[in-house]
C-alpha cells in the first residue's frame, strides 16, 4: 500500500476569513498553517485533524484553476490528498494503472511538500494529490 495517511481534504471557499470562522465556532478549530501557492493562484488555511488536515481553499486571481472550479461548480469539496513517502514512486504507479496525470513530475507544494496532480477523469471523478512531506 503506498498511501501511508489522508494528507488533506481540500474545500473550495469564495471568503476565506468567513470559511476559517465557521470551522472555528463549528469546531474549535484553529488555523496550523497558512499559505499563498502564488503558482497555483490560491490561499490556503490548513486545520489539522490528528495528522491529517482540512485545507481551507481560495483562489488569489480570476484566471486559477480553483477560481474556475468555483464559477463551474461552486464551493465544496475540491480535491483529496493522499500521503504517500515516494511522490514519483506513487506518480508512476497510479499512471501504470491508467491514471492521467496533470504534473507529469513532482514539483513543490505547500508547507515543504512536493506534490503532483492526478486527474479526476480516470480516477473515478476524483481530483486526487499525491503529497510526499
Ligand atoms: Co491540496
Amino acid at each position: 500500500m503506498l498511501l501511508t495517511e489522508i494528507d488533506h481534504v481540500a474545500i473550495a471557499v469564495k471568503d476565506l476569513e468567513s470559511a476559517i470562522d465557521y470551522y472555528k465556532k463549528a469546531f474549535g478549530a484553529t488555523v496550523d498553517h497558512r499559505e499563498v501557492v502564488e503558482s497555483d493562484g490560491v490561499e490556503e488555511a490548513l486545520l489539522k485533524v490528528a495528522e491529517s488536515y482540512i485545507q481551507l481553499l481560495t483562489p488569489t486571481r480570476p484566471d486559477s484553476p480553483v477560481a474556475k472550479s468555483l464559477e463551474k461548480r461552486g464551493e465544496g469539496l475540491h480535491h483529496i490528498g493522499y500521503r504517500v513517502a515516494n511522490c514519483a514512486e506513487a506518480l508512476q504507479s497510479m499512471v501504470d494503472a491508467g491514471a492521467i496525470a496533470i504534473d507529469k513530475a513532482p514539483r513543490p507544494g505547500s508547507r515543504g511538500t512536493t506534490v503532483a496532480f492526478i486527474h479526476p477523469k480516470g480516477s473515478f471523478g476524483t481530483l486526487i494529490e499525491l503529497v510526499q512531506e
